[in-house]
């Protein structure tokens, strides 16, 4: 029998903070990202040692506080119209997240308490005492779903979320590019490494040289080793005045091998599905460290399935991880590889040049698509696929940075 669930979503919110929040959706819609841009100040000065677990890039580019943002009011409209598009993608990549960092139940007092007074602080006189009751209901009704879905990532995978880290020694660094590192890293307890599903992330604490900590995710670019863990990462520098990737920076230039590094469990739902339908896998740039991991998986496990890769980059130069890719394509029996470079090599007679354009590559029917790059890339590939007729469903997104898209696809 189909599962029927006994509570809609819109059924969640109590009746008279439903109406209210009908009222006033739009309201804080607008000034949502002024109050999450207000909300993380506040936190981190009440709570100084947060600023270790949340990622100062994305709180100095904003792109955490608009992902923020976009995830309250998109949850908020989904608790008000049963029309409004699915959001079920969008909890699961946060849960994900989440656990990869660690955050456990008893914080989500405090970022509510913080929220909750920004969105006092921004609206003013305009937030009543029922205005903020109905917004504290919003709040505790997406906490809660959080925090249950966050248990059960921590339970099925065995981790105590006081303690989700393990201590990885970096046995090997491979120079890819001139860019770009692999860092090959073996559990330094000697027990066997965690389920990983190819796709999948883990977070990777370091502790810089100024004392500061911070955490950043990392694509398991490799499976091909069942006792060590790889992951390939792409040197970040600053544009225009900008300063460079704190992280990327230190990995390049200072973890060597021998040296410990704090490492999450994997996490995260980019994850093919054992199936016979044809994959299209569509990477650019740092994408392409999604990529090894599915074909190494499939040449493993499913070499007769059907796939077609294509990347992107800026050259063959900067291509990290293609004769690997390659080599792995080779184990598969139909395996299609494309590619795209902004300069190519006068001797170079097979890569096209300019952007991608999938526009005249043989696809085959019954697609299931994965794409992993920078925003741009990834909607331009989304929207010629959907000119093809793949239908918006089929077509899966890595995002290297908080989702700003998530809320809106
Ligand atoms: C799920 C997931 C998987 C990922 N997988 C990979 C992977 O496999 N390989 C990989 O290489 N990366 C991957 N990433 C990206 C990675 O996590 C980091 O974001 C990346 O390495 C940059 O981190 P960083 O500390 O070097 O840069 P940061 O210090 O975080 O800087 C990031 C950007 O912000 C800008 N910036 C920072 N501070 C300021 C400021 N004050 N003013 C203006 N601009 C500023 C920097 O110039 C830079 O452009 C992944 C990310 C996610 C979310
Ligand atoms: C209802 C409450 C919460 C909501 C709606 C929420 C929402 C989000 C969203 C949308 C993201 C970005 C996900 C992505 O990468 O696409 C995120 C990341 C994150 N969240 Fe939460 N969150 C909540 C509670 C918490 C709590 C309690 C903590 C613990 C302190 C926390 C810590 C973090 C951290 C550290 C990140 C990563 C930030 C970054 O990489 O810049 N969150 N959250």
């Amino acid at each position: 029998m189909p599962f029927t669930p006994l509570l809609t979503c819109e059924s969640l919110l109590s009746e008279t903070s439903e109406s209210v929040v009908r009222a006033t959706a739009g309201v804080v819609a607008e000034h949502a990202e002024q109050i999450t841009a207000r909300f993380y100040p506040r936190m981190f000065a009440e709570r100084p040692d947060l600023l270790r677990v949340f990622n100062q890039g994305n709180q100095a580019t904003g792109e955490q506080s608009r992902a923020l943002a976009a995830s309250v009011v998109a949850y908020a409209v989904h608790l008000i119209d049963p029309e409004a598009p699915p959001f079920d993608h969008v909890m699961t990549r946060i849960a994900h997240k989440h656990l990869s960092l660690g955050v456990r139940p008893e914080q989500y007092t405090t970022v509510g308490h913080h929220l909750l007074a920004a969105v006092a602080e921004v609206l003013g006189d305009a937030v009543t005492a029922q205005v903020a009751q109905a917004w504290s209901e919003v709040y505790w009704l997406f906490a809660t779903q959080l925090i249950a879905e966050e248990a059960r990532l921590y339970q099925q995978a065995g981790i105590d979320p006081a303690h989700p880290l393990r201590v990885y020694q970096v046995v090997r660094r491979i120079e890819e590019t001139a860019g770009v590192v692999s860092l090959v890293l073996s559990p330094a307890d000697g027990e066997p490494l965690p389920a990983i599903s190819p796709g999948q992330y883990v977070s990777v604490f370091v502790d810089l040289p100024d004392g500061g900590r911070q955490p950043r995710q990392y694509t398991v670019s490799s499976t091909a080793s069942e006792t060590r863990l790889q992951i390939t990462v792409s040197r970040v520098t600053g544009v225009g005045g900008a300063p460079d990737g704190r992280v990327s920076s230190y990995l390049h230039d200072v973890v060597r091998p021998g040296d410990l590094l704090d490492v999450s469990n994997p996490a995260g739902d980019f994850i093919v599905e054992s199936s016979s339908r044809p994959l299209l896998l569509v990477s650019a740039g740092a994408g392409i460290t999604t990529v090894l991991p599915i074909v190494e998986h499939l040449a493993r496990t499913q070499p007769q399935r059907q796939v077609v890769v294509a990347h992107a980059d800026r050259t063959q130069h900067d291509h990290a991880l293609r004769q690997t890719v390659l080599h792995a394509g080779r184990q598969l029996d139909d395996f299609t590889s494309h590619v795209w470079y902004e300069a190519v090599d006068g001797d170079d007679h097979q890569s096209r040049h300019g952007l991608m354009d999938l526009g005249d590559v043989p696809l085959p029917d019954d697609l299931a698509v994965f794409t992993c790059g920078p925003l741009p890339f990834m909607r331009h590939v989304r929207a010629g696929l959907l000119a093809r007729g793949v239908p918006a469903s089929e077509i899966r997104y890595e995002v290297f940075g908080p989702d700003l898209w998530a809320t809106q696809v």
